[in-house]
C-alpha cells in the first residue's frame, strides 16, 4: 500500500492558557511518534507556544481559522500572510462548529482551503453529517455536497497539499467515537470520490484523518483502519499524557 502522511492534530478550540502551552512544549518538543504532530491553539498563544518549542522539535503549528480575504477592514480576523509570519504550517478550516455557529458556507470553507494553499500553508479541510443527516441516510450525501465546493475551487495539483478530516457531528465533543468501521465507511467512500473527480494517484496520497470523540482508549483501533491517516483531537488534546498517548498510538507502516 502506498505510503501516506498519518498526522494527529491538537485542536484546542476556545481553551487553554499560558500554563498549557507551557506544559504541551515541554512534553511534546522531542516526542518520538509515527506520525505528524501538529498543535491548534487558539491563535493568539501561536507565537508563544513556537517560541517554547526547541529548536529542533518536528512538532508544527496550526490555526484553527484563517480568513478567505487578503487584507483589509475584516475585524476580528487573521490573514494567511500573519499566519505566514509565525510560520504557522496548517489551518483548520470548515469544522462544523464554524459551519453551523458561524454561517460558513461550503463555497467560503473552500476559497478558505484555496487561499491557505495559496500561501503554502496546508489546508484540514472539515467534512462530516449531522446526526439528523445520517439517521435519514444523507451522510454521504453531505459529504459529496462539502467536498464539491473543495473540488470546485482547487486544482488537481493542489490537492496535493491538502489534508481532509472526516468529522461526524454527532461524534463531535459528546463521547459517542464512531465505530471504526462507520468511519473506514465513510473514508472510503471518500477515497472513491476522489478517485473519481480527480485521479487514483491523488486519492491514495490524500491524508484523511477521523475526528469525532478520539481518546487515548480508542484511536490505535481508529488510526488502523486502512483509510484512516490519524486524527482531529478536540477534548483529549487539552490533556499532555492522553494527547501523547494518541501520537504514539499511530503504529509504524
Ligand atoms: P472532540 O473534538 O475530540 O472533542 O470530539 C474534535 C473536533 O472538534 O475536532
Amino acid at each position: 500500500m502506498q505510503q501516506r502522511q498519518q498526522l494527529v492534530i491538537a485542536n484546542w478550540k476556545m481553551n487553554g492558557n499560558n500554563q498549557l502551552v507551557e506544559a504541551f512544549s515541554t512534553a511534546l518538543s522531542n516526542i518520538n511518534a509515527n506520525c505528524e504532530v501538529v498543535i491548534c491553539p487558539p491563535s493568539i498563544y501561536l507565537h508563544s507556544f513556537k517560541q517554547q518549542l526547541t529548536a529542533d522539535t518536528k512538532v508544527k503549528l496550526g490555526s484553527q481559522n484563517v480568513s478567505e480575504q487578503v487584507s483589509g477592514a475584516f475585524t476580528g480576523e487573521l490573514s494567511v500572510t500573519m499566519l505566514n509570519d509565525l510560520d504557522v504550517n496548517y489551518v483548520i478550516v470548515g469544522h462544523s462548529e464554524r459551519r453551523a455557529m458561524y454561517g460558513e458556507s461550503s463555497e467560503i470553507v473552500a476559497d478558505k482551503a484555496k487561499r491557505a494553499i495559496d500561501a503554502s500553508i496546508t489546508p484540514v479541510v472539515c467534512i462530516g453529517e449531522s446526526l439528523e443527516e445520517r439517521e435519514s441516510d444523507k451522510t454521504f450525501d453531505v459529504i459529496a455536497e462539502q467536498l464539491d465546493a473543495v473540488f470546485n475551487a482547487l486544482s488537481l495539483s493542489e490537492w496535493s497539499n491538502v489534508v481532509l478530516a472526516y468529522e461526524p457531528v454527532w461524534a463531535i465533543g459528546t463521547g459517542k467515537t464512531a465505530t471504526p468501521q462507520q468511519a473506514q465507511e465513510v473514508h472510503e467512500f471518500i477515497r472513491r470520490i476522489v478517485s473519481e473527480r480527480l485521479d487514483e494517484e491523488t486519492s491514495k496520497a490524500l491524508s484523511i484523518l477521523y475526528g469525532g470523540s478520539v481518546n487515548a482508549a480508542n484511536s490505535a483501533e481508529l488510526f488502523a483502519q486502512a483509510d484512516v491517516d490519524g486524527g482531529l483531537v478536540g477534548g483529549a488534546s487539552l490533556k499532555v499524557d492522553d494527547f501523547t498517548q494518541i501520537c504514539q498510538s499511530v503504529s509504524a507502516e
